[in-house]
């Protein structure tokens, strides 16, 4: 039987008091006698503390050295494509500034970076020749980065497809999943000497949706439901090859694994039926992309959705894709959904999101600070994964500069004390956090959104490319050089 909440039960639980516990009669708050519980907030030793950005949206420099058009130059160059037209032709300049850049993340105390490397710029074509002079750029930042005592941490493909490839099919043909894997195995084999974690894809389900679902990003397609789900399995097969050539072409001690934006089930209230339910939604709202890659197969509920318009699965397919990981990089914005116990089959019901839901500034960013605890709780839970990174956390926020300058980005801090609060209750409770990677290091091209939304630690003015640390970045600095939630 669904559990049915009913005013007289709200009315129950307020009584006993937020915690259910009733304050004893006539208690005063007393003056200092708070005992200081500091260690009760500490996140375990060695746990990783860094930042996360991706090639395009910060490198610029998009026809130096060699490197290839990808489908966001072409895209963002689409009159009405981005918020201002804007494109990723110069971003952040990082290509050259990428020295600074590193100080900065010295000088907030970060022990790891995870970058992506732009395809395009180690192979302009997407396949054949490599581009040498590409490659070299991201040996140089590897270099910088240890020489600073920041470990590097390499995403492979942060939706850069090399124009070239997307004029062969894109991710609608087969072959693109192998020419991922053949280039994830050459960077493995270059640059596997100084990076010991890499990860394939970022995000399937947010560039397979919104550039050939929506189209709302580069390519810009609206496939129909069809050949969308065969570009999904496309992508999980460049995941799970990509996996298979790293191992192939790497040192021992290389790790592999995804980088995906879980879709995070929220029990709506913390019972016991409800937490199952939160589970089973799990697996279930993540069927097309987390959990064919953990499991190494698509739900029969995915499969019977999809009818007539389910991928083609060739022989050994889901092996590819089911290639065991290291570890599992999970994306949390917002959460996917609220939940609760219900009959039927699935044994959950999503609750509808109130309209006025708190947001921060991205029209999409709904603020579940519980979400960075029940996503990677839920992820070690149902698929017993043993190593865990927070591979993006962050959000968009008032980020104005004030008469001196500062960005006094309070709204940013509340939202990271309250998601680090939830993450450092989950590794508390032993679930196998190892890292976290704030978005953005600094702000950056938005996508779509592009210029007009900030993600960083640092503002940066786009007219001088001066980097200046936002109130968040001191903020976040402490909580790395304490190991807790500051
Ligand atoms: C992406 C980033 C993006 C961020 C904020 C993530 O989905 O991986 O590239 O900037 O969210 O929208």
């Amino acid at each position: 039987m669904p559990m049915q909440l009913t005013r007289r039960d709200l009315a129950k639980v307020a009584g006993a008091g937020a915690f259910g516990v009733a304050a004893p009669a006539g208690a005063q708050p007393s003056e200092g006698a708070l005992p200081q519980r500091e260690s009760a907030r500490e996140f375990p030793n060695g746990f990783l503390w860094g930042t996360a950005t991706a090639a395009y949206q910060i490198e610029g420099a998009v026809n130096a050295d060699g490197r290839g058009p990808s489908i966001w130059d072409t895209f963002a160059h689409i009159p009405g494509k981005t918020h201002n037209n804007d494109t990723g032709d110069v971003a952040n300049d990082h290509y050259h500034r990428y020295r600074d850049d590193i100080k900065s993340m010295k000088a907030l105390g970060m022990a790891a970076y995870r970058f992506s490397i732009a395809w395009p710029r180690v192979f302009p074509q997407g396949t054949g020749a490599p581009n040498p002079q590409g490659l070299d750029f991201y040996s140089r930042l590897i270099d910088e980065l240890i020489a600073n005592g920041i470990a590097p941490f390499a995403t492979l493909y942060h939706w850069d497809l090399p124009q070239a490839q997307q004029d062969r099919g894109g991710w609608e043909a087969r072959d693109t999943a192998q020419a991922f894997a053949d280039y994830a195995g050459f960077v493995a084999d270059k640059l596997g000497d100084r990076v010991k974690r890499f990860f394939t894809l970022n995000e399937c389900a947010a560039f397979v949706e919104l550039g050939h679902g929506s189209g709302v990003h580069a390519p810009g397609l609206q496939l129909p439901p069809g050949r969308l789900n065969q570009a999904r399995h496309h992508v999980l097969l460049a995941h799970g090859l990509a996996v298979q050539a790293i191992r192939a072409r790497s040192r021992a001690g290389t790790q592999v694994g995804p980088a995906e934006n879980i879709s995070v089930a929220l029990p709506a209230i913390e019972t016991a039926e409800h937490i199952r339910a939160a589970e089973l939604a799990t697996r279930e709202l993540n069927a097309p992309y987390l959990t064919a890659v953990l499991e190494g197969r698509y739900l029969d509920s995915f499969l019977a959705n999809a009818g007539a318009g389910a991928p083609k699965v060739a022989a050994q397919d889901m092996q590819a894709i089911g290639s065991p990981v290291d570890f599992v990089g999970i994306n949390i914005y917002g959460p996917a959904a609220y939940v609760r116990a219900a009959d039927g089959e699935a044994g959950f019901a999503s609750l509808p999101m109130p309209a006025k839901f708190p947001m921060m500034n991205s029209s999409w960013l709904r603020i579940a600070p519980e979400a960075l605890y029940w996503g990677p709780r839920n992820l070690a839970k149902v698929w017993n994964v043993k190593d865990i990174y927070i591979t993006e956390n962050g959000c968009s926020a008032t980020d104005a500069p004030a008469a001196d300058g500062i960005v006094h980005d309070t709204d940013r801090i509340m939202f990271l004390r309250n998601y680090l609060t939830q993450l450092q209750r989950a590794t508390a409770e032993g679930v196998p956090v190892r890292g976290y990677f704030h978005w953005s290091l600094m702000d950056n091209f938005e996508w779509a959104d592009g210029y007009g939304t900030r993600f960083g630690l640092l503002h940066v003015d786009y007219a001088t490319q001066k980097r200046t640390p936002k109130l968040s970045a001191e903020f976040y600095r402490e909580v790395a050089a304490k190991n807790r939630v500051a």
